[in-house]
């Protein structure tokens, strides 16, 4: 745990342009520094680095970020890595927090596990090399199934004795607690209380993190009898969540990068063959369907990934229904079937890399195609209407759970070629699954509320509709984030100022600052708890700022110098008047400038601290508040003659807050009408109705101030 203070130093010190410069030879271009872009093969420089944003960000790819993200990104890491990383670069010294008792428990009980799996490793490793029964059991079968030594010791496979307390007793030799023999999964305890081997008798094939530790163990039984489990597996554990790996990453990590493409197989023997063939870039989901956390950790890497499965009809199954989770992400997919009764192990096995890289090259198949193909031929008759239209719903589904627009329109068109049907046909169809992805998607981001979407906040609301199914936080969500854009962006540009009788200033009043006393004076509350911590964390930025200001004053005092020394005018040939007016423009200028300076790391002040946060919660949605503000401040930069918002703030930040206060009513508004359904034909109707009516005039007030903003339901 490195202590806030030491991670608040680490993102002051960081200087953008000298950690992308470590990596990325950029060169200056007007305010910015260009170069060629690392995260992808480019000849003409699209990476830009803003030195006064203290961001950086291809315009070609899209990746890039503070330099934490750049770090993180650019070296594999996870945040706190990258903040040590960070620190080693400016020898800034780490301080460590101080852990709760029950912290340093937990964390000295996870080392104590990693510390346990490493032995276990090294113990199956010898096992097989150095004991006679390793080496005429195991080393034998895995000679036999034609791996080599190198591949061995890449994957670290090994072997576990048939004795049944074999680890066991080398590990509490060696200090190990039988507690900690039981936590890591390695033994379990027998009914009367001994501890026994899990693996016993099977070849082993460990399971590393990305950062190269042992988490779990795989173990593959020689036997061929059906009573014996082919696999015995490591359980769940403190240390290890098995939806959150995936086989041979780490020893697969460099090869996808730098092919920017994964082949995702099924099994611990598929990566290893394969591997040894030459094709490095490959993991493994074992087994199991693809979760949402292996592939977040697969994105890491590459967003092209090639699905390899057999070619029965149980593998093209699992094919399709792994592909719209990994299309869901943003991943443009490939699919591709092996020849009939071969799987990734035997076919490396059999082949040279030339014609193992030739057929991938062959056979990979978009999957529109793939999928289309698979559903044609499993149609008993293709001409059927009833059934083609069920084809091109399905495939209509998978696309329109595509991020992306101008892919998902591409494989619209695609689709439609390929099951030579109209495009808008296919289009529709996708429509309409998109609104119901994001109908889905909604509560599931609200974590277990099992509540319906926001209906758009102009909708009026269907009479028969069941009130329950409506979720408050959903309503107000788009609201809440509008108003939480603007404060990501200009939180803490100063918006009034308080004074005192006599005129003097007492306090810059900051948006955020506007914001907070808005809501509290009324009494509101965000309703999404994601963005309530968003809104608290803004607020306790308050004096890293103050600080952060002063040193940036001081700056802007040098900016302004400059701007004076760069353009210093001569009196030779003007007049006074006009010498006194050109100096007066100057120094106006260079006040700008300076201003401009402030402004601009302003802006990037909480997009670079909580961009950077630890909560990935927190930094996804900074990061997608600042990336939406990307697109908006690019058209007004194109329409030259509309004013950037900055300078709109003072209307448009009241307005936000107004559109809570409207907001809120219009949800009472709902409740009140859904009252009023059920209590139609009873005497408090008429209570409901009046309170109603006072209700609407009371939006209406608001929704005047607000101007065209918002629409009115009626
Ligand atoms: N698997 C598992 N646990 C099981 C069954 C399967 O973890 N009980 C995973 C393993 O990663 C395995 C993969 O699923 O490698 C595929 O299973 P299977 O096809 O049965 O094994 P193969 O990898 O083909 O093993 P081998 O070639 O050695 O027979
Ligand atoms: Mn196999």
């Amino acid at each position: 745990m490195i202590d806030q203070e030491t991670v608040r130093k680490i993102l002051d010190t960081a200087d953008i342009v000298e950690v992308v410069g470590d990596f990325v030879k950029l060169r200056r271009s007007g305010a910015n520094y260009i170069g060629l872009c690392p995260f992808h093969n480019e000849r003409t420089p699209s990476f830009s680095v803003s030195k006064a944003r203290g961001y950086c960000k291809c315009f070609s790819c899209g990746k890039g970020g503070s330099p934490v993200g750049f770090i993180m990104e650019h070296e594999k890491l996870s945040y706190v890595e990258a903040l040590r990383w960070l620190a080693n670069k400016y020898h800034i010294e780490i301080k460590e927090r101080e852990l709760s008792p029950e912290e340093r428990a937990a964390v000295s009980e996870r080392e104590s596990m990693f510390a346990l799996n490493e032995f276990a490793l090294n113990f199956f490793e010898r096992t097989l090399s150095d004991s006679d029964e390793g080496r005429a059991i195991g080393l034998s079968y895995f000679r036999e199934r034609g791996l080599s030594d190198a591949s061995i010791k890449k994957f670290r496979l090994g072997f576990a004795p048939e004795k049944h307390d074999a680890l066991v007793t080398a590990a509490l030799a060696q200090g190990y607690s039988s507690d900690l023999l039981a936590a890591t999964g390695l033994c379990s305890r027998s009914e009367r209380g001994t501890l026994y081997d899990r693996f016993r008798g099977r070849v082993i094939y460990p399971v590393f993190t990305l950062s190269g530790k042992v988490v779990a163990f795989g173990g593959r039984t020689l036997k061929t009898s059906k009573e014996v489990a082919k696999y015995v597996n490591s359980p769940e554990s403190a240390i290890y969540h098995k939806s959150d790996q995936l086989y041979g990453l780490y020893q697969a990590r460099r090869a996808i990068v730098s092919a920017d493409k994964c082949l995702l197989v099924e099994g611990y023997m598929d990566v290893i063959s394969m591997s040894q063939r030459g094709v490095e870039n490959v993991v493994a989901s074992s087994g199991t369907s693809l979760t949402e956390g292996q592939i977040a950790l697969l994105h890491r890497f590459t967003s092209n990934v090639t699905v390899i499965y057999d070619a029965d009809p149980a593998g093209i199954k699992a094919s399709l229904r792994g592909i719209d989770m990994l299309l869901a992400h943003g991943i443009n997919v490939k699919v591709m079937l092996l020849p009939p009764g071969e799987d990734p192990d035997s076919y490396a096995k059999s082949h040279s890399l030339e014609e193992v890289e030739e057929y991938i090259r062959q056979n990979e198949t978009d999957f529109i195609r793939f999928k289309a193909r698979v559903m044609l031929q499993s149609m008993s008759s293709p001409d059927d209407p009833v059934a083609r239209a069920g084809v091109i719903a399905s495939m209509a589904r998978s696309i329109s759970v595509i991020p992306d627009p101008v892919l998902r329109s591409e494989y619209v068109k695609e689709c439609a070629r390929v099951l030579s049907t109209k495009e808008e046909v296919v289009a529709l169809q996708v429509a309409k699954y998109r609104n119901e992805t994001i109908a889905a998607q909604a509560p599931a981001q609200q974590q277990q509320q099992q509540e319906t979407p926001p209906p758009p906040i102009t909708a009026t609301i269907p009479p028969r509709q069941s009130f329950a199914t409506d979720s408050r936080a959903a309503y107000m969500r788009p609201t809440e984030l509008e108003l939480m854009r603007l404060l990501v962006r200009y939180g803490m540009l100063p918006l009034a100022e308080s004074v005192d009788d006599s005129g003097q200033l007492i306090e810059m009043i900051s948006v955020a600052q506007y914001v907070k006393m808005e809501l509290e004076a009324d009494d509101i509350r965000l309703e999404n708890p994601d963005l309530g911590k968003l809104f608290e964390e803004i607020l306790r930025l308050k004096e890293p700022w103050a600080a952060e200001l002063q040193r940036l004053e001081g700056e802007a005092a040098d900016v302004a110098a400059r701007h004076r020394a760069d353009s210093a005018i001569s009196p030779q040939g003007l007049t006074m008047e006009q010498f006194k007016k050109k100096m007066d423009d100057l120094e106006a200028a260079a006040t700008r400038a300076a201003q401009d300076y402030v402004a601009t790391a302003t802006e990037a002040f909480i997009p670079r601290i909580l961009g950077a946060s630890p909560d990935a919660e927190i930094r996804n949605l900074v990061n997608s508040l600042v990336a939406e503000k990307y697109v908006l401040s690019k058209m007004h930069s194109k329409a030259q003659k509309l004013e950037s918002e900055r300078d709109l703030l003072s209307t448009r930040v009241p307005k936000a807050v107004c559109g809570m206060r409207i907001a809120i009513l219009q949800w009472q508004e709902k409740e009140l009408r859904h009252d009023l359904l059920q209590k139609a034909a009873t005497p408090e109707a008429a209570d409901i109705l009046a309170r109603l009516q006072q209700l609407r005039s009371l939006i209406s007030q608001f929704a005047r101030l607000l101007g065209d903003r918002i629409i009115l339901p009626n």
